[in-house]
């Protein structure tokens, strides 16, 4: 039975740790994955983990994860607030999907205020620095139904 999720991470999210670290934090993008990977195996879920600065390769990374992936949580970067191809892709693999935003997006600029890909997922986390990410993986696991404790997963 596939068990893992995938992370995917939109532009200039590589460059976390030093991008703008009062608006970022310091916190690396190694460390939120290490993070998500710990939380997910809590769960006794495995978690897959792609970054890319360009739209097509997450469209592809979407595309590849309905091969393998229970749901995928995403920080697409300012492709959040641009991109109907990533909004499609997420619509066109039906994977439950959760939006996340370090930096609370809404107190931001008005061009951050709206998301291409909100209304096709399942929520959104945003304000929370990296433990936005760690929200995001566990509210994914809730909406699957699995629970921390694996034995009493539903569905098994
Ligand atoms: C971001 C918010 C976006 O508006 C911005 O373009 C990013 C990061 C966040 O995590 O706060 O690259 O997604």
């Amino acid at each position: 039975m596939r068990r893992e999720l995938l992370l995917l991470h939109g532009p200039n999210l590589n460059l976390l740790g030093t991008r703008e670290p009062d608006v970022y934090g310091t916190t690396t993008l190694a460390d939120i994955n290490a993070a998500c990977e710990q939380t997910a195996s809590a769960y006794g879920v495995g978690l897959r983990a792609v970054q890319s600065n360009h739209e097509g390769a997450l469209v592809d990374a979407l595309h590849d994860a309905r091969g393998w992936a229970l749901g995928v949580v995403i920080n697409a970067g300012a492709y959040t607030h641009t991109s109907i191809a990533l909004r499609d892709a997420i619509s066109a693999v039906k994977l439950p999907t959760v939006e996340v935003h370090l930096s609370n997006v809404h107190a931001r600029e008005s061009f951050r205020h709206q998301s291409m890909i909100a209304p096709v997922c399942v929520g959104v986390v945003a304000g929370f620095g990296w433990r936005s990410y760690i929200l995001g993986v566990e509210a994914l696991l809730g909406h699957l139904g699995i629970a921390r404790d694996a034995l009493s997963t539903s569905g098994q």
